[in-house]
């Protein structure tokens, strides 16, 4: 039923996508646990959740005692076991389809609750894969937010052949009545809508460099001063992640065998040679 309150929400990985995550929930009074394997891991999670809440504080989005409440309401665990109470989890662990269906295996035994939503934040790994690792694939659905989570008002929902509609539409309230998000549908395809449409345009970018058709600073000035977009193709590569483009790309181009999905060298080599974009100081551009 839809009118069952989602108030306890679990949160899996706390990089860019989690941490957002976590962050938007517990900003709308939700009780948020997040799961980290490692202590190390987890006090980044909550430093990187704490800096944006201060950065909410600092342009006036929330109060210093919205950020203190929405602090509080925020744990972590490194034990999926903890999960066992969630009404809804949301799984953003690394684009990696292997990692993330043994996450789907291990939350499905986990969580009691049959009509509890176990969502994943994955930008393009067709939900039925992680569907079918669980037992109960009636529970499970996609919930695809963009970074950065607190700013952008977005949620791709993705519902599979199995998807329960109790579970769809759960999804759907918490996301458009609690987080204050708009919620989009789309079918369960590699890429959705968003990356469908995203994912060709910033690797047509990067083979324009590669080729030395133009620069790095000309393709961005081209989209952002000509278009008006916020920021230029490299730029938003930057911003997502390198590897996380490459992954979107190969799952994609693993879907529909679309030359236009296919990472090209440059990209290769950048991930090879570790510059994963902002989040490793190095991608297209030098981050400090
Ligand atoms: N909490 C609350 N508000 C915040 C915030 C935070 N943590 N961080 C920023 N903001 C607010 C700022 O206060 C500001 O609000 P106002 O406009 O009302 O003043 C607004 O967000 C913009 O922030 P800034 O002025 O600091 O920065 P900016 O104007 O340079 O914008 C940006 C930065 C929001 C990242 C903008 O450049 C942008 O939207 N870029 C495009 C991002 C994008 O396309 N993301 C999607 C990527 S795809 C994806 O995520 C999915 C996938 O599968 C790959």
């Amino acid at each position: 039923m839809t009118s069952e309150k989602i108030q306890r929400v679990g949160v899996i990985g706390a990089g860019q996508m989690g941490a957002g995550i976590a962050e938007v929930c517990a900003r709308a009074h939700v009780d948020v646990l997040v799961c980290e394997p490692s202590r190390e891991l987890a006090a980044a999670g909550r430093a990187r959740i704490l800096r944006s809440l201060d950065r909410g504080v600092s342009s006036g989005k929330i109060t210093d005692r919205e950020r203190e409440q929405a602090a509080w309401r925020l744990r972590f665990t490194s034990d999926l076991g903890d999960f066992a109470d969630r009404q809804l989890v949301v799984e953003a662990v690394t684009e990696d389809e292997k990692v993330k269906t043994a996450v789907f295996a291990e939350l499905d035994s986990v969580v009691t609750d049959p009509r509890a939503v176990l969502a994943s934040n994955t930008s393009s790994i067709p939900i039925m894969k992680l569907a079918m690792a669980t037992e109960n694939a009636s529970r499970v659905v996609g919930m695809h937010f963009f970074n950065p989570v607190p700013v952008l008002p977005l949620v791709e929902l993705v519902t599979t052949l199995t998807t329960s509609a109790e579970v769809g539409a759960r999804a759907e309230h918490f996301a458009h009545e609690v987080l204050g998000k708009e919620v989009v549908r789309s079918a369960d395809r590699s890429g959705f809508i968003a990356n469908a449409l995203l994912v060709p345009y910033l690797l047509s970018a990067i083979r324009m460099v590669e080729s030395g058709f133009a620069t790095v600073e000309d393709v961005d000035k081209t989209i952002s001063l000509g278009l008006a977009h916020p920021m230029g193709p490299l730029k938003l590569s930057d911003l997502i992640g390198l590897d996380t483009v490459k992954a979107i790309a190969d799952s994609m181009y693993e879907e529909f065998k679309e030359p236009l999905y296919s990472a090209p060298p440059l990209l290769l080599r950048m991930v090879e040679a570790g510059r994963m974009g902002k989040k490793s100081g190095h991608g297209f551009y030098q981050y400090s």
